[in-house]
């Protein structure tokens, strides 16, 4: 299958993430860890280092991290935006501004301060809100394979009508995409049964 191509910087809003090939993009209790030790593309994160002009995110994305550790292992720096109904009690931190405000609002709030760069939204319900108003530009995936089974998906909309999507590159943009996975060997304990 094609790869992406390089990710551009021009003004535009990204739904962006790493995802588990059953759509989740945080693990059960915010858990992270089931993406590490999975290599991509050599230059991946540099190319998002690069084309990042803001990022936007949700209150409870931000109030699990710990140490305020910021995006791309920390060689991002730019502005934090963070959307809560009680930014008075959420936990300060240098160059994280806290919104209350409507989400139209706060993308152009973000998208100004990324200054032409592209402004990121790291939450699954602020990026369901911008789809509800059509304001995401792309959805920019990173499909890891791993099957999580629990935990906090891209897109939750119970009762929702489906969202068609175009892809983006090369063909036609209704194609299914083809995938084929094995289990790894890693799963198996010795006596035969998954971990
Ligand atoms: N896989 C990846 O690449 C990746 C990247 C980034 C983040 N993540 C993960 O994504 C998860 C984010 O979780 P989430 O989407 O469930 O939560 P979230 O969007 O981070 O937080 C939801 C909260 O944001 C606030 N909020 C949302 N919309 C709002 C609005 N229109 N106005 C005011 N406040 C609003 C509300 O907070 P209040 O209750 O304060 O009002 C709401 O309860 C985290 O686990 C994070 O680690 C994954």
């Amino acid at each position: 299958m094609d790869d992406t191509e390089p990710q551009t910087a021009a003004g535009k809003v990204l739904w962006h993430f790493s995802m588990s090939l059953d759509g989740f993009v945080a693990g059960r209790n915010h858990t992270m860890d089931w993406m590490t030790g999975t290599p991509s593309r050599p230059g991946l994160v540099r190319e998002y280092v690069e084309t990042t002009g803001a990022v936007l995110g949700g209150r409870d994305g931000w109030d699990a991290i710990v140490d305020d550790q910021r995006p791309y292992g920390g060689e991002w720096d730019g502005p934090i935006f963070v959307l809560t109904h009680h930014p008075e009690d959420a936990r300060p931190a240098e160059g994280v501004t806290f919104l209350n405000c409507d989400v139209a609002e706060a993308v152009r709030i973000g998208l100004d301060a990324a200054g032409g760069k592209n402004l990121e939204v790291f939450s699954p319900t602020i990026g369901r809100q911008l789809l509800e108003r059509g304001l995401i530009d792309e959805i920019d995936l990173h499909i890891v394979p791993v099957l999580l089974g629990d935990g906090i998906r891209l897109y939750d909309s119970p009762g929702g009508e489906p969202i068609r999507l175009d892809r983006i590159g090369a063909g036609d943009p209704s194609l299914i995409v083809n995938v084929r996975y094995r289990p790894a060997a890693t799963n198996v304990q010795a006596g035969g049964h998954m971990e």
